[in-house]
Parts: C-alpha cells; sequence; structure tokens
C-alpha cells in the first residue's frame, strides 16, 4: 500500500474511490466542488437522505463514470469538536466501505480545520490498519483486495514531511495481529521462537533461544512448571536492539507468551472462553510486532530488550498439581494455588531475567486477568506503575496512537491476599481486585531499582467485532503504544 500526496484537486481528481469528510453545518460550501465536478445537487440529496455528517455517518454513492466510480462521503461530527481520533475513526470506517472497487483511493478531509503536525500520518495508519485482512488460513484468496495507491487529497506540503514510519510501525502491528490469530495448533512456542529468528536474520537483531535445559540451569521454577504439563518445549526467547553510537536509554519490554492457556487441572470451563485462549501470547506478540518496528525505524540512542518466556499451559500427568510449591530464579517460593494464574509465574522468570540486564525501565505486556476485562473492557487495556513518570511517558504514548490505557493502583494492603502458609508467596489473590494482586504478584520479581510498568490487555488484544482501527480479531494492541514511546523526543 502507498501513499502520496495529489496536487490534483478535488474537482480534477482522476483516481477510482474518493472519500470526502465533512462536518455538520454549510454542507453547500463543503460540497460546492463536487456539486460541480458531477453536476448534481448533493446538498440537497444528502439532505434528503437524512444525512447530517454526525460523527462517524456514511454514506456512498455508486457512480456511472470512471472517475471517481464510487463517491463516499463520512461524518466528523461538529466542527468544534474535530480531532485527531474524529478523523482517524471516520478513515478506518470509510476506508473499510471503499473495499471492492479497484483503483487508487483518494481522501479529502478538512485537514486545515485541525492543527496536528501528525493528521496525516494518523490517517494513512487508519486506513491501512482498518483494511488488513488475515487469510492465511483460506483455501480460496478472497476477491475483495485492498487498494494498491492510496492519495492524499487537499494537503498543504508545507505541513507534512513524509510517511515514512508507515510501514514499519503498520507491519509490526499486522505481524502482532497475526501471531495472535494464528490457531494454537500452528503458533506453537517454537513457532515463535522462529519467528524471532526470522526478525533477527532480516533486520540484524541479537538472539538468543534458551531451551528447557538451559532455563532449568537459570533456576527458572515458575517458568517451567507451566510448560511441564505440555508436550511442547518452552523456548525464551529474548530479542534486542541496540543503536549505533552513545545510548541515551536502556529498556527491556517482556510479554506473556501462552500459546494456549487451557488453565491447567484448574481447567477453564462453563463461559471461560477457552477457545479463544490462543491469544493469551498477545503480549508476546506486541512485544515481537514492536520488534520488527524498531528493528526497521533504527531509532537512535536506544538499546532495547524483547523477552518472552514461550509456552503452553496444558494438562498432563506431569502438569502442576494446584497445590505445587515451585521456586522461581530469584529464589522466591510460590504456592501455586490456581493453575490458572499462569501467566504470572511465566513472567515472574521473565522480570527476573529483565532485571538482570539492568535496564533503566521494563515495561511487560499480558493478557493476564479476566478482571481486567470487566473493569474496563475491550478498548482500554490497565496500567500498573510506581512511577508516575512512566506512568505519563506511556499514558501519552498510548494517547498518540489512539490505543486506549487508563492507570491503575498498585494497593500495597493487598499484598496480603497473596500470603501462603508455607511458601513465600502464592500466585492467586481474591477474586475482588484481582487484576491489582496480579500487578503486585509481577511487582515482586523486578528490581527495585528498575522503573517497571505492567499493561493488562486482557481485553485489548481481541475485538469480537472490530472497531476504530481494528478489524475484527487480533487487534495487535501494544505495539505503537511501544513503539512511540520508545521513539519519543524528551
Ligand atoms: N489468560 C487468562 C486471562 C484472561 C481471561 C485473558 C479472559 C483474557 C480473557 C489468565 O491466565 C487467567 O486465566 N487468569 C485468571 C486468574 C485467576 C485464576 C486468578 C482469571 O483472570 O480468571
Ligand atoms: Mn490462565
Ligand atoms: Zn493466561
Amino acid at each position: 500500500m502507498e501513499f502520496s500526496l495529489t496536487p490534483a484537486s478535488l474537482q480534477e481528481w482522476p483516481g477510482a474511490v474518493l472519500i470526502v469528510g465533512i462536518h455538520e453545518g454549510d454542507f453547500e460550501t463543503q460540497l460546492h466542488p463536487l456539486e460541480s465536478r458531477f453536476d448534481a445537487p448533493l446538498t440537497k440529496i444528502l439532505e434528503k437522505q437524512n444525512f447530517q455528517a454526525e460523527n462517524g455517518e456514511i454514506t456512498s454513492f455508486q457512480l456511472l463514470q470512471n472517475s471517481p466510480l464510487k463517491l463516499i462521503v463520512v461524518g466528523l461530527g461538529k466542527l468544534e469538536d474535530l480531532s485527531v481520533n474524529t478523523f482517524r475513526n471516520a478513515a478506518a470506517k470509510s476506508a473499510k466501505e471503499s473495499l471492492g472497487s479497484e483503483g487508487p483511493l483518494g481522501i479529502f478531509f478538512p485537514w486545515k480545520k485541525l492543527h496536528s503536525k501528525d493528521l496525516i500520518n494518523v490517517v494513512a495508519e487508519a486506513i491501512r490498519l482498518s483494511l488488513f485482512k488475515d487469510l492465511r488460513f483460506r483455501s480460496n484468496p478472497e476477491t475483495k483486495q485492498p487498494p494498491k495507491r492510496i492519495e492524499f487529497i487537499g494537503v498543504d506540503t508545507n505541513d507534512f514531511d513524509n510517511f515514512k514510519n508507515i510501514s514499519p510501525i503498520c507491519s509490526g502491528v499486522e505481524l502482532a495481529r497475526e501471531l495472535v490469530g494464528a490457531p494454537p495448533n500452528s503458533l506453537t512456542p517454537d513457532a515463535i521462537a522462529k519467528e524471532a529468528t526470522k526478525l533477527s536474520r532480516e533486520f540484524g537483531l541479537q538472539l538468543k533461544v534458551l531451551s528447557r535445559e538451559e532455563c532449568n540451569r537459570k533456576g527458572m521454577g515458575a517458568y517451567l512448571a507451566v510448560a511441564q504439563g505440555s508436550d511442547l518445549d518452552p523456548k525464551f526467547i529474548h530479542l534486542s536492539y541496540r543503536s549505533n553510537g552513545p545510548i541515551q536509554r536502556k529498556v527491556a519490554l517482556v510479554g506473556k507468551g501462552l500459546t494456549f492457556d487451557s488453565g491447567g487441572y484448574n481447567l477453564k470451563v462453563g463461559a471461560s472462553q477457552i477457545e479463544l485462549m490462543k491469544f493469551d501470547m498477545g503480549g508476546s506478540a506486541a512485544v515481537i510486532g514492536a520488534a520488527r518496528a524498531i528493528a526497521e525505524l533504527r531509532p537512535q540512542g536506544v538499546e532495547v530488550h524483547f523477552i518472552v518466556a514461550a509456552c503452553e499451559n496444558m494438562v498432563n500427568g506431569s502438569a502442576v498439581h494446584p497445590g505445587d510449591i515451585v521456586k522461581a530464579s530469584n529464589g522466591t517460593t510460590i504456592e501455586i494455588n490456581n493453575t490458572d494464574a499462569e501467566g504470572r509465574l511465566t513472567l515472574a522468570d521473565a522480570l527476573v531475567y529483565a532485571s538482570k540486564l539492568e535496564p533503566d525501565s521494563i515495561i511487560d505486556l499480558a493478557t493476564l486477568t479476566g478482571a481486567c476485562v470487566i473493569a474496563l473492557g475491550d478498548e482500554i487495556a490497565g496500567l500498573w506503575t510506581d512511577s508516575d513518570e512512566l506512568s505519563n511517558e506511556l499514558t501519552k504514548a498510548a494517547h498518540k496512537a489512539g490505543e486506549g490505557l487508563w492507570r491503575m493502583p498498585l494497593q500495597n494492603s493487598y499484598k496480603e491476599g497473596l500470603k501462603s502458609m508455607l511458601a513465600d508467596i502464592k500466585n492467586t489473590g481474591p477474586r475482588p481486585g484481582g487484576s491489582i494482586t496480579a500487578a503486585l504478584f509481577l511487582r515482586e520479581f523486578v528490581d527495585q531499582s528498575i522503573s517497571w510498568a505492567h499493561i493488562d490487555i486482557a481485553g485489548t488484544v481481541w475485538s469480537e467485532k472490530g472497531s476504530g482501527v481494528n478489524p475484527a480479531g487480533a487487534t495487535g494492541y501494544g505495539v505503537r503504544t511501544l513503539v512511540n514511546w520508545i521513539i519519543r523526543e524528551n
């Protein structure tokens, strides 16, 4: 998909599908160029259809000429309420509407009504991300191809540099969506390791993959306990990127990588959506997607470590018993009172490993708790950190990406709920505040001199119906927030 600015005006643009965004009020002025081009009373026609240009309202016309073949009019709501997000969502919606027609897609929005230097890139990103389709598992190729060329009409070239970040970032998001969307019989721990190997070769990243034996030697008893009930070998994956020249920031990104979560002997039953638990590696997908984007963008002054303790949570004769006590690689003993709280066990050893790299900060992303889905739904991830600075930075990065993120409390008194009669800690607290105790559990495994944040993406990893720039299914949540955070300017 290629993006460009076109000097052509609305009256003469020669492509196939034309998207025009209009705000509420004064249709006459806004539609004048189109009325004269098509010699048709568009304002009256829209009024007849009762089209008000409300935010997200959309209508389209199949035209009896070659250029354009189709006109899509999308509402942007009230002029005074215009925001970057309005443009993002309107672009996504109208791009989906454009599918099925061949030839260049043109888009005209009232660009000048909003002063944002990112606007054009946001819209380009929204178009590409909303048109993504996963066809890997179909035997018949799809007929509706996305447009190859997208042209921005009426953009002042002084307001805009270029589209250079779009492809690396969207490729990262798409990779994450493909990893999450792939079924658990195809995306195994070994398949994640192979993807990491591919990235390391293609983009020159450093790679280490630790086997079960190597993890055992490092004392990763929590992670290996989760893996022991599966016929598939665990893979501990460590990719890293280092820019040339002096390093100002060294960070580690850790992602939960459960390629399937059956719950273990605390088997997922009833409405627990066991059939969706292929998405339990969404944290690792975000981290690997971010690795792909960072490797291609090659930002200066940073060293970034990407860490995934990949495995499956299954049941067999060697699986963990509920009640087993294991020892993590920092020496902490853990009573596993619930085998379905497995993500935090794998993350415990991954966070200890990340801490030993002595980064300035560690961010972990995980589909960690159903409680977070209940609290925040599927458009907002939960953020836990003791650092106001990190919280502000990540909130800003997420906002810029259009990804929902909301800070939640690390209530110290709730640690009481993790007290074990026998071991140092148990892996599961009481049901109320379940995502808070999960975060408090993770904090035990991070070196206190490192600023750390945990992002629970249990809700945002998947969209049942699709929304905003996300088609139905895997969202690739987190890639853009992480990348924005790493390439931020301060
Ligand atoms: N992967 C799940 C969390 C999850 C649940 C993600 C639903 C997305 C949708 C996690 O491993 C899990 O099972 N968590 C348990 C923890 C509980 C046993 C303390 C949960 O949330 O029920
Ligand atoms: Mn679980
Ligand atoms: Zn899980």
